[in-house]
């Protein structure tokens, strides 16, 4: 974070809007584009989470996802995302083996460019010694995907007394090694909400229910992009994979019926130039005329930029 970013989002910030009833707003990113929208619309906390596994990469669970994979991820998203807090979220397997391991990986996270790392499951001992390092942990309970098998599969968790009791002294232990987050994800609404009355750190939920300090949806499922299973938690707010789709198929129309490219797209050759190939004699070609002297594109594309503005779209204005 720069020294003078004042509009970046601080553990101070999460902690104050618990205090003051403020709902908290998290959504997922996994790349640069993801990360530039969703802190564009202002949402307190990006997640960059091993759901990209599934989001991003076509797997069917997280389980798979390398520690290399989520660095790669976190660093783009953290190119991108300015003023939202990052949370970078811990492998299979890169938090489990050791107190070492999970202290040198959640510091991979950092020198990401994340905030907080985020870990599953009531490890207390391995929590306490992340945070000790001096790095922010926010803990992940309920419904935990990399004991999906110990749980007899993607249940909803905390659905007893005795279960919502069992998670609740699970939040309490983890909160008193120093956690500074909860996450609680598949849980019903009242279980979650005595928890997160009781905890003094922010809780947060994906299908936890509303009476939790802010909420969870992963981007790829808010906006329409995932479409292996929608979870009974999830509304979409658009789906951005029929709208691309059917760019897509403007575009292929378009190219195949030479409605695009055309001149506005087109990069010019000085008329000089082009006499002189043409003058040679072993060309034959009908001269272009450009709209413009330059004749560069002035629209915005992903390729590199020939224009001389480089005014950005409003859609990525920010919000502060
Ligand atoms: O990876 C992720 O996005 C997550 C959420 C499902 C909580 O861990």
């Amino acid at each position: 974070m720069a020294a003078n970013d004042k509009n970046k989002v601080t553990i101070l910030k999460l902690r104050r809007q618990k205090r003051e009833g403020l709902k908290t707003v998290m959504t997922t990113a996994y790349d640069y584009p993801q990360a530039i929208i969703a802190d564009g619309a202002g949402v307190d906390s990006i997640l960059v989470g091993d759901s990209l596994g599934m989001t991003t990469l076509g797997h069917k669970t997280t389980i798979p996802v390398t520690m290399d994979q989520m660095i790669s991820a976190c660093e783009a998203v953290s190119r991108g995302a300015k003023s939202a807090f990052l949370v970078g979220d811990m492998p299979y397997m890169s938090y489990q083996v050791s107190n070492e391991e999970a202290v040198y990986n959640a510091g991979r996270f950092v020198k990401a460019g994340m905030d907080c790392v985020k870990v599953e499951g009531a490890m207390v001992d391995r929590i306490k010694a992340i945070v000790d390092s001096g790095i922010m942990v926010m803990s992940h309970l309920g419904l935990t995907p990399h004991t999906r098998a110990k749980l007899g599969g993607y249940r909803v968790q905390g659905k007893t007394a005795k279960q919502a009791e069992i998670i609740l002294d699970q939040a309490m232990a983890l909160q008193d090694a120093g956690c500074n987050f909860l996450l609680l994800e598949g849980m019903p609404r009242e279980s979650a909400a005595i928890i997160a009355d009781k905890l003094s750190i922010p809780v947060y939920g994906i299908g936890a229910g509303d009476k939790v300090d802010g909420q969870l949806v992963i981007f790829h499922d808010l906006m329409g992009l995932f479409w292996e299973f929608k979870s009974k938690f999830v509304k979409r707010y658009c789906e951005a994979g029929q709208i691309m789709q059917s760019a897509l198929k403007e575009y292929a129309e378009e190219v195949r019926t030479g409605k695009f490219p055309t001149e506005e797209n087109f990069y010019a050759i000085k008329e000089e130039e082009l006499e002189k190939l043409l003058g040679g004699g072993n060309w034959k070609q009908e001269k272009v005329v450009y709209e413009t002297d330059q004749g560069f594109p002035t629209n915005h594309c992903a390729t590199p930029n020939t224009t001389t503005t480089n005014k950005q779209p409003p859609l990525f204005d920010s919000h502060k």
